[in-house]
């Protein structure tokens, strides 16, 4: 098959890149590298012994899209391209408006263009809000409380209009939890840039010196250790997720969200105390107050994905955890 991958050189997409390649899929890589770099779809390459074509392209530009599609043969596309960051899109929502929203809506219409309506959508467990009772289930309402999450939300509402006018369309809202962990080998991982927000970089930086402690946010949640609840998988059983909902592309028509979760949820302290008895390594942790909009526990109802994509998460948080490390002991984080 050969798949357009939007945002290919990012943290989910070389990931995805490589188990396609692997498979002996053909990968086309577009991405602006406003969050990434050309240097991991280097390592995309050193893993698989493989090359493929890459456009630097924002697809905010309808013409660089176009040009896309009219040099390669496309069957389907994965659609990772977008801002992330939930806490900078409160305080620049235009940005994430803009980008995630015109890059989507280029990106539908030439794919129209070039009839090209087999679709895989990185949605988030962002889009369950704060109102359901865990484990979240596809079919429970769906609400936010920020402009990155209304993009997704917005995203999900746009293609499912589009399913709903034009039957031939198939697409897969793939709804992920909590990815950390990295490509086994080291080559490929997260890599945010300052000081990260998210909990597995932050405990890595602690680990490895260059921050002094890690501040648990909240230890008063109704939860049995008093800190907050996620669903973490590992990246790897997230690019097979992907692989999984391609192959169910084949066969369906419509809009179908589903979960890629591993449907268990682990304590902040679970994790800190799991990433010290994968690596040896002490995290220095501090008590903290709540982080505003932060929910006590988020974990999915995986049955959806098992049954529609016979895929389940294989691996165990000690992995992610080793391999988050490994990654970062790689590149450079100090020992
Ligand atoms: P990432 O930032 O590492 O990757 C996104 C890639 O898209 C980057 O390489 C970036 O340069 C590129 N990009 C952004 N805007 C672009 C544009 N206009 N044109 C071309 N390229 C553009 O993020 P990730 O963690 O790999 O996430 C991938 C997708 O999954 C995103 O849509 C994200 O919202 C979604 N998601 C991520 C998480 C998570 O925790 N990582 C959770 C839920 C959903
Ligand atoms: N946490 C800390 N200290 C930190 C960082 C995080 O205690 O320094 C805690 C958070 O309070 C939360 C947990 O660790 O309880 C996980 O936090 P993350 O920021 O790693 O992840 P979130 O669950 O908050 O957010 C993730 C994605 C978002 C997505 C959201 C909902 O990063 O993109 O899940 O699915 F919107």
């Amino acid at each position: 098959m050969n798949v357009l991958v939007t945002g290919g050189a990012g943290y989910i997409g070389t990931h995805t890149c490589v188990e396609l390649l692997n498979r002996g899929d053909r990968v086309i890589v577009l991405d602006n590298y406003v969050n990434s770099s050309p240097a991991a779809l280097r390592g995309v390459e050193q893993i698989t012994g493989r090359t493929f074509p890459v456009y630097e392209a924002d697809l905010m530009d309808y013409n660089a899209v176009k040009r896309v599609f009219s040099e390669n043969q496309i069957d389907a596309v994965i659609h990772f391209a977008g801002l992330k960051a939930v806490g900078e899109s409160v305080s620049k929502p235009l940005d994430y408006y803009r980008n995630n929203l015109i890059g989507t809506l280029n990106l539908l219409e030439v794919m129209k263009e070039h009839d090209v309506k087999k679709l895989v959508f990185s949605s988030s467990a962002t889009v369950y809000g704060m109102n359901n009772e865990p484990p979240f289930r596809e079919d429970m309402p769906r609400s936010t409380t920020n402009p990155y999450g209304a993009t997704k939300l917005m995203i999900e509402d746009m293609l499912r209009d589009l399913c709903y006018a034009c039957k031939e369309w198939s697409v897969v809202l793939l709804r992920y939890f909590n990815p950390i962990g990295a490509h086994e080998s080291g080559l490929i991982g997260e890599n945010p840039n300052g000081i990260p927000n998210n909990l597995m970089p932050y405990i890595v930086k602690v680990a490895a010196g260059e921050l002094p402690c890690l501040s648990i946010y909240g230890g008063d949640y109704p939860t049995p250790d008093g800190t907050c609840i996620r669903d973490y998988i590992h990246v790897y059983d997230l690019a097979m997720g992907h692989l999984k909902a391609l192959e169910y592309l084949g066969h369906m028509q419509g809009a179908e969200a589903i979960n890629l979760g591993t449907g268990k949820g682990y304590s902040v302290l679970e994790v800190v105390q799991a990433f010290e008895r994968a690596t040896g390594r002490t995290v220095n942790h501090k008590m903290a107050p709540r982080r505003e909009g932060d929910i006590a526990a988020c974990y999915a109802d995986v049955s959806k994905a098992r049954e529609l994509l016979h895929w389940e998460a294989v691996k165990t948080l000690e992995e992610m955890c080793r391999d988050s490390w490994n990654f970062a002991a790689r590149n450079g984080a100090r020992q």
